[in-house]
C-alpha cells in the first residue's frame, strides 16, 4: 500500500513548535482586548459567491487558487482564502452595523489558497486577523498600524519594516487609470499574458508583476500616489500625522498595490528580509467599497492579516527565544502493584490542585520510570514503595541538585504549592 502522507501545500504543527504558537496566539489576542478590539469566530467555507464579489473576480486569489466544490445540495462552495470577506458578510448579516462605531474585531483563522507551494507560501496557512468598520478617518488607519506595531514588539519581532502607500479611490482611481494604461498601452504586446490580461480588467495590478520582462514597464510606472484626488491626499497626510505621532517608523513605497480588490485609499504591508522571496509577514488595507459590493450600507472599512507561519519562521530566523512546553513539577514512580496505584491516586489529586504531575503509564521497572522522568525534566520525583504507603510519607527529590526531604503525602500537594 502507498504511504499517505499529508496534502502538498499543508503542514503539521507538531508539538515541539505547538508553544510557540501558544504564545503567539495569546499575545496577538492580548494585544486587541487592550485595544478593545472582539474575537469573532466564522465558517471555514462561505457561498463561492461571496469572495467573487468581495474579493475581486480579477484576483488571482478568487480567479486560480480557490478550493471550489459543489457540496451535495448543488451549491457553490469556496473554503476561505482569507478572513475579510467571511467578517464582512457576518457584520452584515448580524446586524453589526447598530452597534456602536467603530465596531473592531480579531480572528485567528486557517484559510486555504492553491498557490504554487515554497518556502514561506502554503495551501493551508494561518493568519490573525482585524477588521474595523464605521469609522474613515486616518486615525482609525494609525490606530489599526499601531496595534500590529505593539504586538510585534511584545513578542520580540525586529528588523521588520512597515510600508505605506495610497491607492485612492474609485474617483482618482479612474483617472489615473488612462494614465497608466497610455503609460503601458505602447509596451503591452512584449509583456507577459497576465499584464495583457489585467491590462483592462485591473490595469492597476500590473504595477505588481514580478515577471522580468515587465519590469522595464511597471518600474517606469507613473504611481497612483502622485495622483491622489485632494480627499484621498488629506486622508494619506493624515496617516503619515498620525503615524508621525504615535512615533511609528515607516516608508511610504509607491509599489504595493495589493493582490486584493477591494482596497482603497491607505495599504500597507509589514516586510522583512527573513523569510526568503515571501517578505510579507502582514498585508492589509482599508477598503470604503467593500461592504456596498456584497449589498450592505455604505460602511467604511480597514483591516490587515497576518500569516502566522512567516511570523513563526520570522521569529526563528531573528533567534527570538520562543516559549516551550511546561515541564512536569513531579513525577511520582510506584514501585509494586499498590503503591503504583497509590502514584495514580496521588497524582490525580495533584493535578486537580493545578499542579502538572506524572506517574507510570507503561507498567515500566523502577528504574526506567526514573529515566522516564529525568526525560520529562520533571522538577521532583518521589518514589513510592509499600513503606512508604505505610508510613505515610516519602523523599521528594529536587532533581536539579539531587537533594531530599521527606513529606508527609498528604502535604505534598501543599508543600508543591507553596514552594
Ligand atoms: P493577504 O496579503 O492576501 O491579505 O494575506 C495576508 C498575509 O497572509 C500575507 O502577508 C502572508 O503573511 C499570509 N499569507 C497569504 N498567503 C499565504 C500563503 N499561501 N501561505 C502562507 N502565508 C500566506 C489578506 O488576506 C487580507 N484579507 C488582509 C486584510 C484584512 N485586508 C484587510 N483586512
Amino acid at each position: 500500500m502507498t504511504k499517505i502522507n499529508a496534502p502538498k501545500g499543508t503542514r503539521d504543527i507538531l508539538p515541539t513548535e505547538i508553544a510557540a504558537w501558544q504564545q503567539a496566539e495569546r499575545q496577538f489576542a492580548a494585544v486587541c482586548a487592550r485595544y478593545g478590539y472582539q474575537e469573532i469566530r466564522i465558517p471555514t467555507f462561505e457561498s463561492t459567491d461571496l469572495f467573487q464579489r468581495g474579493v475581486g473576480d480579477t484576483t488571482d486569489v478568487v480567479q486560480k487558487e480557490m478550493y471550489t466544490f459543489l457540496d451535495k445540495g448543488g451549491r457553490s462552495i469556496s473554503l476561505r482564502p482569507e478572513g475579510t470577506a467571511g467578517v464582512v458578510r457576518s457584520y452584515l448579516e448580524n446586524g453589526m452595523a447598530s452597534w456602536s462605531s467603530p465596531v473592531r474585531l480579531w480572528y485567528n483563522i486557517t484559510a486555504f489558497r492553491y498557490e504554487n507551494v515554497q518556502k514561506g507560501r502554503y495551501r493551508e496557512f494561518h493568519q490573525f486577523g482585524c477588521e474595523v468598520f464605521g469609522a474613515d478617518g486616518p486615525v482609525v488607519d494609525a490606530e489599526l498600524i499601531s496595534l500590529l506595531a505593539l504586538f510585534f514588539k511584545e513578542i520580540g519581532l525586529g528588523q521588520t519594516s512597515l510600508r505605506i502607500n495610497s491607492i485612492g479611490c474609485p474617483v482618482c482611481r479612474t483617472a489615473y487609470n488612462q494614465l497608466l494604461k497610455a503609460h503601458i498601452q505602447p509596451h503591452l504586446a512584449d509583456m507577459c499574458p497576465t499584464c495583457n490580461d489585467r491590462f483592462e480588467k485591473n490595469p492597476l495590478r500590473i504595477i505588481d508583476c514580478k515577471e522580468h520582462k515587465c519590469q522595464p514597464v511597471t518600474k517606469t510606472a507613473p504611481a497612483l500616489l502622485d495622483h491622489l484626488c485632494p480627499d484621498c491626499q488629506t486622508h494619506f497626510d493624515g496617516l503619515c500625522t498620525n503615524l508621525d505621532e504615535l512615533g511609528i517608523a515607516y516608508t511610504v513605497d509607491r509599489g504595493i498595490v495589493r493582490g486584493l480588490d477591494y482596497y482603497t485609499r491607505t495599504v500597507f504591508e509589514f516586510i522583512s528580509d527573513h523569510v526568503g522571496t515571501q517578505g510579507t509577514i502582514c498585508g492589509g488595507g482599508r477598503y470604503d467599497g467593500l461592504i456596498e459590493s456584497i449589498d450592505g450600507p455604505h460602511t467604511p472599512g480597514i483591516g490587515f492579516a497576518l500569516g502566522v507561519e512567516r511570523l513563526m519562521m520570522e521569529l526563528n530566523s531573528q533567534g527570538v527565544s520562543v516559549a516551550t512546553l511546561p515541564v512536569p513539577l513531579i513525577y511520582i514512580a510506584g514501585l509494586g502493584a499498590a503503591a503504583a496505584t497509590k502514584a495514580r491516586q496521588i497524582t490525580f489529586l495533584l493535578r486537580q490542585q493545578g499542579i502538572y504531575a506524572e506517574t507510570d503509564l507503561m507498567n515500566r521497572s523502577l528504574k526506567a520510570q526514573m529515566k522516564f522522568a529525568g526525560k520529562t525534566g520533571a522538577t521532583y520525583t518521589l518514589v513510592l514503595g509499600d513503606d512508604e504507603i505505610a508510613n505515610g510519607e516519602a523523599k521528594l527529590k529536587h532533581m536539579a541538585d539531587s537533594t531530599e526531604r521527606v513529606v508527609r503525602l498528604d502535604q505534598l500537594a501543599a508543600f508543591l504549592t507553596a514552594r
